[in-house]
Formats: C-alpha cells, structure tokens, sequence
C-alpha cells in the first residue's frame, strides 16, 4: 500500500521502517515539527510535510500516530478525505473520525515505542477495529503484514487492553525507576537489579502471574515490611506506594491464617 504516516513520534518511528520492509510505500511523512518528520523521512527515502494542506491526497492508507490530545483537532482540519484512515491510540475511540471519513479504524500496537529504541520484538499484538466491512478487510489485511498476530475487538476492550498495559508496562518501569534511585543512594549499581527484572518478565511467560508473587507481603513478614518503611521515612512517595501496594499484596495473595 502507499501510506503516510502522520506524525514522525515514538509509533511512527516503529511503524515506518516496519511498513517499508514488509513492502509497502511510504510516500509522505507529516509532523508539525521541521526536525522529527525530516529525520523520519530521510530514514525512510520519502518527503515530508509540516503543512497539512500539502499532505498527499491519493495514499491507500493515512496511519495518525499523533499524541492523543490532537488526534481529533488534526482530523478536523484535515482538507481532504481520505480513501482509508487509521490512528495507532489505546485509548482514542472511533467516534473520533468525523463523520466524512466513512472508512476509518484503528490499529493499537500493544507496546511501549520509545525512539531511541531500534529493535522490537516481531509478534506485537495489535488490537484492531474497523468502521465497515470494507475498511475491516482491508485494515486487518495491511496489520497482518506488521504483525501475525491481530485481534479484533471493540473500543471498550481495546481501552481495557490499554489500562492493563499501564499497570504492566508505565507502571512497572516506574518501579523500576525507584528501585534504581534506592540503590544510587547507596552509590549501589542498578544493574544488580537486571537480571531479576528479566527473570520477572521471563516468569509470566510461562505462569500466572498470581503464582510467581514472593517478597516480605506475599510471606506476611511484618518486621521486614516495617524495617523498610522505616527506610524510606525520607522518600514519603515511595513510602506510600510501598504500603499501598504491600497491602494489596497481603490483601490478595498473602498468607492465609
Ligand atoms: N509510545 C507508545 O509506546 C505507544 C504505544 C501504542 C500506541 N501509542 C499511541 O500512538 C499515538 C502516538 O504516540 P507516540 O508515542 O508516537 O507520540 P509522540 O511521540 O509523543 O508524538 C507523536 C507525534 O505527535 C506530534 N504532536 C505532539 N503534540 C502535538 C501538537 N500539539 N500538535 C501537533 N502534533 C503534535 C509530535 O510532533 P513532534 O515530533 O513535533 O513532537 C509527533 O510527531 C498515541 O495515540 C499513543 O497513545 C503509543
């Protein structure tokens, strides 16, 4: 398919090189900033634009990967319609589409892009929807080419996919993020943590995650969960979210008296 992608973020960065390798063509990347949309464009040998009145008007395929908040001001003011449109959010609905683009959907990667990131895994679910029979054979046909695994499903369970992948994803890496301030305060490597954060993720590939749970709340172990609250008397945010998700641990998966 010729395709432009609008937007040259963290998604678009993924999806360009991808498209193009499966054989498709982009032929055009629109970003409101001069830098990011040239530095994808030139990457991936087509043109850009910063002006949506010079966005191409004949490309089989538009993909809007642009930050939720102006999907829909960026549709409103698009001057054309497009033969087929998509946008790439968890947690943007259909209803965004105005009424003109009959042939609209969605194709939600389950993952987290970051640009500086070159190389992802190659079976990324992507949760996809589509305005009507015609759109719908076409979007899946064009998400089995990023990916073999594509799974139709309504706005309200795509949203549910999306809030799960926050608390298993944004969530963790936040943890993450605090797990390696605690060390660095003690002048400690975080890299004494990484071999447990892979074995974390490793583990839910083969069990439930409710089984593979230990640590001082799964155990009940009341002198070390003070000893460590003690700890961070200093750093009242993590203090809290220690204590909060400690006693969901005991509440849901602790020791049965
Ligand atoms: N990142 C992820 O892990 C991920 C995963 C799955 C789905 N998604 C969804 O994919 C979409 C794109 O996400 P992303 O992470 O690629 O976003 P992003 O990198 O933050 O930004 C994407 C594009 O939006 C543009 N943009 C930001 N603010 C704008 C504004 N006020 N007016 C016009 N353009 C603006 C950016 O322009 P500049 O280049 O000029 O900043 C950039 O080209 C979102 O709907 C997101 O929910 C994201």
């Amino acid at each position: 398919m010729n395709v432009v992608l609008i937007g040259a973020g963290n998604v678009a960065s993924y999806l360009g090189p991808v498209l193009k390798k499966k054989g498709h063509t982009i032929v055009q990347v629109f970003s409101r900033s001069r830098k990011s949309g040239k530095t994808l464009a030139s990457l991936l040998n087509c043109e850009h634009t910063t002006l949506a009145g010079k966005i191409l008007t004949t490309a089989d395929i538009y993909i809007v990967a642009l930050r939720d908040e102006v999907i829909a001001s960026f549709l409103d003011s698009l001057p054309f319609t497009p033969k087929l449109i998509v946008h790439t959010s968890g947690s943007t609905g259909m209803d965004v589409f105005p009424e003109k683009m009959k042939d609209h959907g969605i194709i939600y990667p389950v993952q987290s892009f970051s640009k500086s990131r070159k190389k992802y895994p190659d079976k990324i679910p992507i949760c996809m929807q589509a305005s009507n029979d015609k759109s719908q054979k076409k979007i899946k046909k064009f998400s089995k080419t990023i990916s073999p695994v594509v799974v139709e499903m309504n706005s309200s369970d795509r949203f549910h996919v999306h809030l799960a992948a926050v608390f298993a994803n944004n969530f963790a890496n936040y943890l993450f993020l605090q797990a390696e301030k605690i060390l660095v305060s003690k002048k400690l490597p975080f890299d004494l943590l990484k071999p447990l954060i892979l074995e974390t993720a490793m583990k839910v590939q083969e069990f439930a995650p409710a089984e593979m749970q230990t640590g001082p709340a799964k155990r009940g172990d009341a002198t070390i969960i003070n000893r460590h609250l003690t700890m961070l008397k200093n750093h009242p945010d993590c203090k809290h979210i220690y204590k909060l998700i400690s006693g969901c641990i005991e509440k849901d998966l602790g020791p049965r008296l």
